[in-house]
């Protein structure tokens, strides 16, 4: 149940807002004359995607996938995810995948992997949120956004449960 918890704010929007704008701005002017394909990683990104690609002063590309873990018994780690939804090609583009926020860093570091074997002609990351305390495989991160600390946030596309990706803020679960 979400009746009982308690949010506060921790970024306010309009730090969110200033901050997309910057990275927004380092993107453009580093893919000057690219065409580069932006793959955001669904649920959590695609308000910090609907927001980036509007300020960006660059053509460019998008795509969505999910990442799903098997999480079963059988496999020795419930960390292993499966990609659904890429349709774009990525052999020979610019890609730069767009996340959330990096926590232990397992599931972009996944993603990454498996779009290198795909032989793009770039690759890069962007995440709004970064929470390193968490980390347990070294991310580059080359567009970082917010550190935040070793809390449970939710909000701008953030959820618990499903609940809370429509707020402005990025907010902390009390219980
Ligand atoms: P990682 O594999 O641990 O880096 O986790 C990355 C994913 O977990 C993110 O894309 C989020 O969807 C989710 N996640 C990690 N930390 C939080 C949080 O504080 N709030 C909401 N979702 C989170
Ligand atoms: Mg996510």
């Amino acid at each position: 149940m979400t009746d009982s918890l308690k949010l506060e704010i921790l970024i306010t929007k309009e730090e969110i807002a200033s901050e997309v704008a910057r990275l927004a701005q380092e993107i453009s002017r580093d893919y000057q004359g690219k065409h580069p394909l932006l793959l955001g990683i669904l649920k959590g990104s695609f308000v910090f995607m609907a927001d980036l690609i509007r300020l960006l002063e660059i053509p460019v590309e998008i795509d969505f996938v999910s990442l799903s873990s098997y999480g079963s018994a059988r496999l020795t780690s419930g960390n292993i995810k499966v990609v659904q939804g890429l349709r774009s090609q990525v052999k020979g583009r610019d890609v730069l995948v767009i996340e959330d926020i990096v926590d232990t860093g397992l599931t972009v570091g996944y993603f990454l992997d498996y779009l290198k074997k795909r032989k793009p002609s770039s690759l890069k990351l962007c995440a709004i949120f970064d929470k390193p305390s968490q980390r347990q495989i070294p991310v580059p991160i080359d567009y970082r956004g917010i550190t935040v600390p070793n809390k449970f946030v939710v909000g701008y596309g953030l959820d618990y449960n499903e609940q809370f990706r429509h707020l402005s803020d990025l907010c902390v679960v009390e219980d």
